[in-house]
Parts: structure tokens; sequence; C-alpha cells
């Protein structure tokens, strides 16, 4: 292929890129923006195999098919709670290639440069190789927690943020012995292994509730890492799509801080999210009872409302009882009564969860709003149905300022008339936080697995319909 085709290519390659990442930003458009981003990968793919500079085949097609024919199996098996592990492990993935490229770089540089241009493409290479490193180990590292391989606890060793200052001062150090020397390759290779150490210790001292961020937070370096070896490499659209990856990863990151009313720079430094899983301690003691109710209940419930918010959480998706919760939205909205869900942008274990659930089920797009687009409708709501959510509607966030989850906003659900959760126990949820949403007045408990009770739920409606029809039929 020409340099002129490849260009051309590789342009139109970074455009579909673009079109993917608007596509995603919005439900109906989402399935059109992997469209695009398929596409562009093909097209990316199909023009670098066929560039000048491709020329080892054989070795191109040893490592390509395995890898594609391994990544479709894993990718199709992964369980949707599972996700964000598979994310972190592929971020790990990219971290490693900058390395690698980085590494190979150096020992066969480019012929030709000279002056300027030879320490600039120093400078990349050191930059590429320590944020590929920090990225490899910190994602191997955010991917074992996630896994519950390693504690979710925040590890706090003494001195860590001297230790990490320690660690940047010396990469700085031997970035200029690095630059100062024929042979760089030591101070090179000694930066990565304390960049690796970097990457180890900056994820394990990150609590298991900021987890979330933390993926979006290694996704970013990825784009960077991938966008520096796109420097090392001469190759534009590396760079581009490092830095669409790295900016948008980035972004996420930011609206995902908001969410949990988090600072950046906070959630970096670690420690929170201590005893994740558990309860914290942190908070006010909760005092009085939490009322259960049963599958009767709830229907009896339903069926005297004239306005219904679902609010669905992590529970939903274990359960896998979203096809049920979309059919009794179809029964109730059949009968008249306005159905809406509220959706928390951290609801879930991975951005846009519940959706990705709710989409897969049918549910229209335009019933299914953000938190921001639902919270001011609570207190004209006469049920609220929470489905395995808790800390996105723990009011202790916004009435508790002892609270570890105090100042994040939360969907506020206790302003309905009623509220009726759905839950196995009474225990926390992700952030180890006690909820005194249960202990409300006008919250009920319907205990047992989501999907039981959905299903249950969803009979009852059924039977009733049924009989409805009956009546109609014997009145004809
Ligand atoms: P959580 O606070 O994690 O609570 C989920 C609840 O679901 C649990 O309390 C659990 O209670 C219940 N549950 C589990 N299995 C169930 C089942 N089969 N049937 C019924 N209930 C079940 O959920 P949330 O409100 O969605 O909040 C998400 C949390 O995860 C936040 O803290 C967020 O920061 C964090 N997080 C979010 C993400 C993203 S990006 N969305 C990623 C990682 C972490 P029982 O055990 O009593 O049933």
């Amino acid at each position: 292929m020409s340099t002129n085709l490849l260009t051309v290519a590789y342009i139109a390659a970074s455009a579909l890129f673009i079109l993917s990442l608007g596509g995603l930003s919005n439900q109906e458009s989402a399935r059109k923006g992997n469209i695009f981003g398929i596409a562009g990968m093909t097209i990316a793919f199909v023009a670098t195999a066929l560039s000048p500079l491709v020329t080892g085949y054989t070795t191109l097609a040893a490592t390509i098919i395995p890898g594609a024919i391994i990544g479709a199996i894993l990718a199709s098996r992964v369980a949707m709670t599972s996700m964000p592990e598979l994310v972190a492990i592929l971020h790990s993935f990219v971290g490693l290639a900058a390395v690698l490229v980085g590494i190979g770089n150096y020992l066969q540089p480019e012929s030709g440069l000279v002056g300027a241009e030879a320490t600039i493409h120093e400078i990349e290479i050191f930059i590429g190789v320590f944020i590929g490193a920090v990225t490899f180990t910190g994602s191997i590292i955010a991917f074992g927690k996630l896994r519950a391989i390693l504690s979710s606890k925040p590890l706090m060793l003494p001195a860590r943020h001297f230790l990490n200052i320690a660690m940047l001062v010396a990469t700085v150090w031997l970035g200029v012995q690095f630059m100062g020397t024929e042979n760089g390759l030591q101070p090179l290779l000694i930066m990565t292994g304390i960049a690796c150490v970097l990457g180890v210790h900056l994820v394990m001292a990150i609590g298991g509730a900021d987890m979330p961020v933390v993926i979006s937070m290694l996704n970013s370096y990825s784009g960077w890492a991938a966008a520096a070896a796109g420097f090392m490499l001469s190759n534009d659209l590396l760079i581009i799509t490092g830095a669409l990856v790295g900016s948008s990863g980035a972004i996420l990151s930011y609206i995902m801080c908001k969410a949990m009313n988090r600072s950046f720079i906070s959630v970096i430094l670690g420690g929170f999210g201590e005893g994740a899983g558990a309860p914290s301690g942190g908070g006010v003691q909760i005092e009085g009872e939490a009322k259960p109710t049963t599958v009767e209940g709830t229907v009896e419930l339903l069926l005297n409302a004239k306005s219904v918010i679902i609010t669905p959480g992590y529970g939903m998706a274990v359960a896998q009882a979203q096809h049920g919760v979309s059919e009794i939205t179809k029964i109730l909205r059949d009968r008249g009564v306005n159905v809406r869900f509220g959706i928390h942008p951290v609801a879930g274990r991975l951005p846009g969860h519940m959706n990705v659930l709710l989409a897969e089920a049918n549910v229209p797009y335009d019933i299914v709003l953000e938190m921001d687009e639902i919270n001011e409708d609570f207190p004209e709501t006469d049920v609220v149905l929470v489905i395995g959510a808790n800390d996105t509607v723990n009011p202790s966030a916004m009435e508790d300022p002892s609270s570890p989850i105090a100042g994040m906003p939360v969907l506020e659900v206790w302003k309905a008339k009623d509220v009726v959760v759905m839950k196995r126990s009474m225990a926390s949820g992700y952030a180890g936080v006690e909820n005194p949403l249960f202990y409300k007045e006008n919250t009920q408990m319907l205990f047992g697995d989501a999907r039981k009770n959905i299903d249950a739920i969803l009979g009852q409606l059924l039977t009733q319909d049924e009989a409805g029809e009956k009546v109609l039929v014997g009145a004809k």
C-alpha cells in the first residue's frame, strides 16, 4: 500500500473513531457508535498490515490469530458484572505493549535522527515506558482487587506519600542519566522497575469503593501510553487513537469523581474505602427497625400507584432481574401508571451498567432517566422500587456529614410516598456503609433474591390482568 493511501486510510479510521465516541455518548446511537468503532479498527488494522513498514507476515499471523481467538472467546464468555475486570486486564496489555515498544525502539533506534530530533525521541521513549509500566502493574493490581484475589482494603504503608515522591524523584534523576549517556539502557530498565513498583503501590493504596474511578483513570493512562508509542513509532493513527482514549478516560474519571463527590487528587492519593464490603464503622449509629413486606404487599402498592420510579443497582445485575422488570414496567404502563427509571451514574459496577441491562431487556430509552433528570420528581412519586441498589440510594450521603460517603449525590428515593427496597438481607453495599433508608417510616423491605421476587410480582400482576380480562369478557 502506498504511503498516500495509508494516510487516507488513517484519516478515515480517525474520523470513524471520533464518530464512534460521539455515538457511544447516547443510548439510542450507541449501536451505531460501536459499528463505527469496529469499522475504524478494521481499516486501521488492514492498512497498517499492508503498509510498507510491515514485512514479517508469518510473525504477524502467529501472534494475531491466536490473540484474536483467545480475545473473542474470553470477551464472549465474560459476565456483565465481571466486565471491569476484563477492562482492567486489557489495560495492562496496553501498558506492557508501550513498555516493550519503548525498549525495543531504544535498542533499534530509527536511523537518521540527530540533534533535537534524537533528544525528543529519547524523551518520548522514557515517558512512554514510564506511563506504560505504571499502567501495566497498576492494572494488574486493579484486576486482582476486582476479582477479590487481593483485598479491596487500601494498603496504607507508613510514609506512603513520601515513598511515591521518592520514586518520582528517582525517575526524574534516571531520566537525566538516560538522556546524558550513549548507553542509556541501564537507567531505562531501572526506571521501568521503579515505575512498576509505583503502579503497584498507587493502586494498592486505593480502596474498593474508588475502583471504578481507578479503572477509568487507568483507561486514560493506557491511552496516553498508546499515544506515546505512536510518537515512538511515528504512527499518526496511534497518536490520535491514544489521545482519544486518554482524554475520554480522563473525562470519565472526572464525571465519576463528581458522582461520588470525590476529588480526583483524593482518589489518586488513596486511602478511601477502607473496609469496603463491610460496615465501615463511620457515620452515625442507626436506630429503629426495618419493616419487612411481602410480594402481595408490593403488588398492592403498585396497583394503587399513579407514578412509580424504579431505581436499579448492582443486585439487579447479579440477579439478572432486568427482563422481569421490563415486563412489569410494560404491564403497569398499559394500566396507565407513569413508570420511569432513575439511574445513578455509578450504579452497578461499570459506567452505564444499568442502561445496558435495561436496553438489553427492551425498556424504552425515553423512560430511563439520569439521576439529575429525575431527582426532583421523587416527592410527587407514589412508589419507588429499589431493586438491588444500596449506596446509590443512601440518605446518609446527604444527611450525615460523618458518613464515609458524605456529599456523594444520591437518588433521593426516601422523598417518595412509599419505598420498597428489594435485597436479600440488611447487608451494606459496595462502600460498606450502613443505610438509614431501610429504617425510614415510609420504607418497606422485600427480602430475597431480586429475580425471584420480581418474577413473583410479575406472576401476580399477570394473574390480575387475566382476571380483569375475564371480568371484561363476562361483561360483554
Ligand atoms: P451496592 O451499593 O453495591 O449494593 C448492591 C446491593 O445489592 C447489595 O447491598 C446487596 O444486598 C444487593 N444484592 C446483591 N445480590 C442481590 C440479589 N441477587 N438480589 C437482590 N439484591 C442483591 O449497589 P449500587 O447501589 O448499585 O451502588 C454501586 C456501588 O458500586 C457504589 O458504591 C459505586 O461507587 C460502586 N462501584 C460502581 C462502579 C460503577 S462505574 N458503576 C464500579 C465499581 C464500583 P444483599 O447482599 O443484602 O442482597
